[in-house]
């Protein structure tokens, strides 16, 4: 039986938030149907760690802390833009729930904790495709053009978590990764594959110019 949750409040944010902040879009809620879809999987699972990198308004990981319940696991949520870490903390208390974001490049700072122990990893990256010195700026500027400019085919800064990614999951460990048509999904898959992961897109959408697809890649 699917498992349905309600979409997370996020009437608190204002225009002057989202002038800075990423604001929930069309990619945020492919992203949130996804962890829908697999939320009796996600519950069955009992994960403990649970990881959001680019947390943005707070949307995903305030819906994903829902979905798993008022149970043991610890929701850790990082950003670059110290914007986004503040008003992540605000969706969570609006949400009644607790989060408490980290700002820092992707998971820099945890990475040796985190090791092996992340069971759900959660990632709508800066995805389109922009030259290098755009990349590079917006990367530096921590602020809203570090939402979208992900470089040569949008890909250069989730590339950095992928390469990783074999040793950051556990194993039941399960990443949830936001993709467009331009990232290549069928690269990223025979990539992961190469690694040992299973990689499977679990939906796929057209959003305007936009053709979006969830990856779940897992051990399992
Ligand atoms: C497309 S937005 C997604 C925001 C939110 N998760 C959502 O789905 O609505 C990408 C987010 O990644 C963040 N980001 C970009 N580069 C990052 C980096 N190197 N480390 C951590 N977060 C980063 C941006 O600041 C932005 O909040």
């Amino acid at each position: 039986m699917s498992i349905s949750l309600p979409t997370p409040n996020i009437a608190h944010l204002t225009e002057e938030d989202y002038e800075h902040v990423y604001e929930p879009a069309e990619d945020s809620f492919i992203l949130l149907d996804a962890l829908e879809l697999d939320a009796q999987l996600i519950r069955d699972d009992q994960p403990t760690i649970c990881v959001e990198i680019g947390s943005g308004s707070g949307i995903a990981s305030t819906f994903l802390s829902q979905l798993v319940g008022p149970s043991s696991s610890l929701i850790i949520s990082t950003d670059i833009n110290r914007y986004a870490c503040e008003v992540t903390l605000r969706t969570a208390q609006a949400n009644e729930i607790s989060l408490n974001p980290i700002l820092c490049h992707l998971l820099d700072p945890l990475l040796h904790r985190l090791k092996s122990n992340i069971d759900i990893l959660v990632f709508n990256p800066p995805y389109v495709p922009t030259g290098m010195t755009e990349l590079m700026d917006t990367q530096n500027q921590r602020d809203i053009g570090g939402a979208w400019a992900g470089g040569q085919d949008g890909m250069i800064i989730t590339d950095v978590i992928l390469d990783k990614l074999p040793e950051l999951l556990s194993p039941i460990g399960k990443m949830y990764l936001v993709t467009v048509i331009q990232n290549k999904p069928l690269e990223i898959t025979r990539k992961m594959e190469s690694k040992g992961l299973v990689c499977k897109e679990i939906i796929k959408r057209r959003a305007g110019r936009e053709l979006l697809s969830v990856l779940r890649i897992s051990r399992i």
